[in-house]
């Protein structure tokens, strides 16, 4: 699945699933625009990408936060401006849920997860398909908790559910210039920041549990899938969601 050549955005790219990602795409050949608002971990990332990089392939990072749409539009510019055209978007950047009953839920929680996790998949979207052409993709997260509905992740689900319908829809609409749209479905995954990881091995050893595989994702495996979605091996797909979640979802 060789990116050679091929420039790709990556939202979310200092850590977890998006940093894996940045590993895998580096690895594969491409030029990595690299975005997330912790400038710290992007610098490391940056580095960690150059380490694996194509001989010929360049990284740049761009700080920016993704709920802020004059934020996207100006790296999605500024990314323009350096590599001179994008190949591939992957919006990776979100925030994991915490267990919270819906009545205690506030306004302000709810405009950081809705604006973080949805919005800012619409944002990058709307800004990166004017420059797309025939042979690009855009890759979503979503969740199992955007396939399935769950208790105290109320918010997060909603935002997660968007991502699914704004994905397909964009998917129909652009289908017809070349472009490709899918979402990746993630199940527990270990970040920093997934609730079983949080929460202890009790936590953990439930969630290895529910799964088929009887363990938790790794995020490589999720960046598999990616760049198995930007490549041409999955040219007949679009709109499509892949669970990558060890078995999770077979029992609903
Ligand atoms: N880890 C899991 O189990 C899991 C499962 C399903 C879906 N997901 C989704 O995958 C995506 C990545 O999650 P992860 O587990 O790798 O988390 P993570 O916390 O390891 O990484 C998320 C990255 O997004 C960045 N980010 C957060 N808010 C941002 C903003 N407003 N603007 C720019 N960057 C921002 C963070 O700084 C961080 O680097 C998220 O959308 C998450 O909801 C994760």
């Amino acid at each position: 699945m060789a990116l050679t050549g091929k420039v790709v955005i990556i939202t979310g790219a200092s850590s977890g699933i998006g940093r894996a990602t940045a590993l895998k795409a580096a690895s594969s050949g491409a030029h990595l625009a690299l975005g997330d608002i912790n400038t710290n971990g992007l610098q490391d990332v940056l580095e960690e990408c150059n380490a694996v990089k194509a001989a010929d392939a360049s990284h740049q990072i761009f700080a920016f936060d993704v709920s802020d749409s004059t934020q996207c539009n100006q790296s999605i510019e500024a990314v323009v401006a350096h590599f001179g055209k994008i190949d591939h978007l992957f919006n990776c950047a979100g925030i994991n849920p915490t267990s919270i009953a819906t009545e205690d839920v506030s306004d302000e929680t709810w405009d950081k997860l809705i604006n973080t996790n949805l919005r800012g998949v619409f944002s990058m979207t709307r800004g990166c398909l004017p420059h797309m052409k025939s042979g690009s993709s855009i890759v979503n997260v979503s969740s199992v908790c955007g396939n399935y509905p769950v208790a105290h992740f109320a918010v997060y689900c909603a935002a997660k559910y968007g991502v699914v319908g704004f994905s397909k829809s964009v998917a129909l609409e652009v289908g017809s210039k070349g472009v490709r749209v899918n979402i990746v479905a993630p199940g527990a995954i270990e970040t920093p920041t997934n609730s079983a990881v949080r929460g202890g091995a009790a936590a953990l050893k439930h969630a290895a549990d529910e799964s088929g595989l009887k363990r938790i994702g790794r995020p490589d495996e999720v960046a598999n899938v990616v760049l198995f979605l930007f490549s041409d091996q999955s040219s007949y797909m679009n709109g499509a969601v892949l669970d990558i979640d060890g078995g999770l979802g077979i029992w609903s």
